[in-house]
């Protein structure tokens, strides 16, 4: 017997109006495979005469995103508008009202996931958020109910579909930083505003939901430091393919004894590492813990027909705790964590300098390394008679001996330019 359960909408863009339209033309299908007859009472967005993909039948449309919310014939609100506000508050209002909420906005999640989620159980109700990572990848399930007995140590990959389509099609066909970003805006990967997606932001809020999930601390957006890939050049994607890497925006999440160290940056991988064949909007994520050894989750990591697959699952799993009237307490909890600063994180960098080409340069620049304890692993230079490009991979060394180098090293009168300081992942190819 299939019983109906009211649907309301915070936003009807990319993501929304993908699973607005499987709602309403696609509801036979999804209610002979699950049983539920899930109905769309509301949509809130701010101009309703906007056109938006799908036939909106009349009087769903709304531009009051309150009365969505407090409709009495809505049982799950679905957040996809973004943004901190009003998203935030009517999430919450959502909830207080006994309300389940099914959100895709990681910057709220980031921001306040732990006060929402708390709200959730105070009502009784599911706050699910399988879509704020990973777009089409089911990941958040997975972290944390399946893995939820596992001490996970690391959890790190790719998790921003617009900066890995950019730097694809920048290496793979040469094409220039601004027109592949208005093509990742075209294909619906990017962010309303995609200045989040290209400075790291969007990966960053990414990191700390997973981090949180994965360590049970609870890690806040802006703890996570972040690089994005705004500053990087075709030149230096050259000169790393030269020595066997390809950069990649990485999320990287560590626990230690130390406590948790989680951040954002550029990284060049080995081109053999499996990140390195990761392309355009794909994302992929490691989880490696004790027992399990490590685990690969990938596929498509942004885009509105993926994402409304991870919402629509969410919005499954509440109607049938809905159905069940199930209790849902003890979902999730999280210890106060401790972040680990991150100029004590140790990784390998690589480094393009400009220098004078003359006896005794290398030599001299090599000192500085040493003097800040920093081990070369390898040198590859190329001379032009006056000056020389010295490209420079270092071993393993905590960012704040590396940055105290650079420091010195470009105040040195034989280091025209440090050009490029990038961490590297991974063994030397
Ligand atoms: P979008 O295309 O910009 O859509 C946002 C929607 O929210 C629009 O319909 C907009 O109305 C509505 N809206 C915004 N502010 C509003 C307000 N104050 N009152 C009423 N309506 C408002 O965004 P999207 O790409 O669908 O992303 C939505 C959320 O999903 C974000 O949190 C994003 O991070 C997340 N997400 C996106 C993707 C992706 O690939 N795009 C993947 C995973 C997660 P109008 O249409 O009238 O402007
Ligand atoms: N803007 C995001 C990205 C959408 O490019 O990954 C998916 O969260």
């Amino acid at each position: 017997m299939s019983m109906e359960i009211g649907v309301g909408f915070l936003g009807a863009g990319t993501v929304g109006s993908a699973l607005i339209r499987r709602l309403i033309y696609e509801s036979d299908a999804i209610s002979s495979k699950t049983g539920l007859q899930l109905a769309v009472r509301g949509i809130a967005v701010r101009d309703t005469t906007k056109q938006r993909g799908v036939e909106i039948p009349p009087g769903l449309l709304t531009d009051d995103p309150g009365t969505v919310v407090d409709n009495p014939d809505v049982r799950i609100v679905v957040e996809v508008m973004g943004g901190l506000e009003p998203a935030g508050e009517l999430a919450l209002r959502a909830l207080r009202s006994g309300k389940a909420v099914v959100t895709a906005n990681k910057e709220l999640m980031a921001a306040r996931g732990s006060a929402l989620l708390a709200a959730a159980e105070d009502s009784g109700v599911s706050l699910l958020f399988e879509a704020a990572v990973g777009g089409g990848i089911p990941i958040i399930r997975p972290l944390s109910e399946s893995l939820a007995g596992e001490r996970i140590t690391s959890v790190m990959g790719i998790v921003n579909g617009t900066t890995n389509f950019i730097l694809t099609r920048m290496i793979e066909d040469r094409a220039p930083y601004d027109e592949v970003l208005a093509e990742a805006q075209r294909l619906g990967y990017a962010e309303a505003d995609p200045a989040a997606d290209v400075k790291g932001a969007d990966a960053a809020s990414k990191a700390a939901i997973l981090a949180s999930l994965a360590f049970g601390s609870w890690v806040d957006g802006n703890q996570v430091p972040r690089e994005g890939i705004e500053g990087l050049q075709l030149l230096d994607f050259d000169y790393a393919r030269t020595l066997g890497y390809t950069p990649k925006l990485l999320a990287i999440a560590e626990d230690s004894d130390d406590g948790v160290a989680v951040r954002v940056h550029p990284t060049l991988v080995p081109v053999d590492h499996p990140l390195a064949s990761v392309r355009g909007a794909t994302n992929a994520v490691f989880v490696s813990g004790p027992s399990i050894g490590e685990l690969l989750f990938t596929g498509p990591g942004a885009g509105g027909e993926p994402t409304a697959t991870a919402i629509l699952g969410d919005v499954i799993a509440c109607a049938r705790e809905l159905l069940a009237r199930n209790e849902v307490r003890s979902r999730i909890r999280f210890a106060q964590g401790r972040v680990r600063d991150m100029a004590d994180v140790t990784t390998k960098w690589f480094l393009r300098f400009t220098v004078v080409d003359r006896p005794g340069v290398l030599a001299r620049i090599a000192a500085v390394f040493g003097s800040h304890d920093v081990s070369i692993k390898s040198v590859w230079q190329e001379g032009r008679g006056v000056e020389a490009t010295l490209l420079l991979v270092t071993h393993e060394s905590p960012e704040r001996h590396l940055q105290a180098a650079v420091s010195d090293l470009a105040a040195l009168d034989v280091v025209s330019e440090v050009a490029t300081v990038l961490r590297v992942h991974g063994d030397e190819p």
